[in-house]
């Protein structure tokens, strides 16, 4: 066996024995995956199909060729109250992207635990830029972005307890984010589990930071369950605006499916990867549901938001 021909079998071999080393080499660090309010329920019971429908966005997700570069999860993991075997079921396929060499970022949504979350997912209590809470900057090549965690409180609730709906952040993430982000040299993309509209920094709207903040390319959130976009002004003689959009969930109620974020030289394109819709579960009792269900899927076919990059300070 000539030698080139043994190198080759032994890379063969080697990247049989690790998959993620070999999906590596065919990631796109250009392209990320976002997906939320995955809300896998890890104990057997009612509402169990959350779990098979995120396990379908997985598949399809490693089905990719190339790869996306990154994952990111825009809270709401655990089902309703931040069980840890929530986290236990729903790890299964977030280990599948990361075993692919998928680089995994998870956020906080009003029905995560953190205490619960760390133990399934103890990395974070050393990565995240706030002690006590769960928030991560990700280098996405082109741009960077910053999950931020509006979970209220500090677990100092029952077992049976969800989060308060709303999302606040504490005024260490506050102080941290105001001090950041005006400064931030490179495009950056800001993203938590609630929409834009009902998040304050500084005692005011948080996209009145965004205006404050040249290298902003725009705001991604979860919560709604719902693709949609919106736009914040600031005002009449500033044409300005920042971009906001809506995810669906992977699985739970309301727009089912995924998003992907292609990123390229002045642009990052979120393109909406839609299943089906359906409200509160998969089954309906009434056939005009499921006709309606049936539209509002097929209207949202083929979406897409294109955020403009700001060019690096
Ligand atoms: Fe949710």
């Amino acid at each position: 066996m000539d030698i080139s021909r043994r190198s080759f079998l032994a890379g063969f071999t080697a990247a049989a024995a690790a998959p993620a080393a070999f999906a590596k080499l065919r990631s796109d660090p250009d392209l990320a995956v976002l997906l939320s309010d995955v809300h896998v329920n890890g104990v057997e019971g009612k509402n169990m199909y959350q779990r098979g429908k995120f396990m379908r966005v997985v598949a399809e997700i490693l089905k990719m060729d190339p790869l996306p570069g990154h994952a990111i999860f825009f809270g709401d993991l655990a089902w309703l109250h931040g069980r840890k075997e929530d986290y236990v079921s729903s790890s299964e396929g977030i280990k599948m992207l990361q075993d692919a060499g998928i680089h995994v970022t998870l956020g906080m949504g009003n029905h995560d635990r953190r205490s619960t979350f760390l133990e399934v997912h103890p990395s974070y209590s050393k990565t995240t830029k706030i002690p006590g809470r769960i928030v991560s900057v990700v280098d996405l090549g082109r741009a960077d972005f910053i999950m931020l965690d509006g979970l209220q409180g500090a677990d100092d609730r029952g077992l049976t307890e969800m989060g308060p709906g709303g999302g606040a952040f504490d005024k260490a993430q506050q102080d941290w984010l105001m001090d950041v982000l005006p400064k931030w040299k490179r495009p950056v993309f800001v993203g938590s589990h609630w929409p834009i509209r009902e998040i304050k920094v500084g005692g005011k709207p948080i996209a009145q930071l965004f205006f404050r903040s040249p290298s902003v390319a725009g705001y991604i959130h979860g919560h709604d369950h719902r693709w949609y976009k919106t736009i914040s002004i600031r005002s009449w003689g500033d044409s300005r605006q920042i971009r906001a959009l809506s995810l669906p969930s992977t699985g739970h109620w309301g727009d089912i499916g995924y998003v992907t974020l292609r990123l390229s030289k002045d642009r990052a394109v979120a393109s909406l990867r839609q299943y089906e819709y359906f409200f509160p579960s998969p089954i309906a009792t009434d056939e005009k549901c499921t006709d309606m269900w049936r539209d509002i899927t097929a209207e949202n076919q083929n979406q897409t938001c294109t955020f403009r990059l700001p060019p690096s300070a």
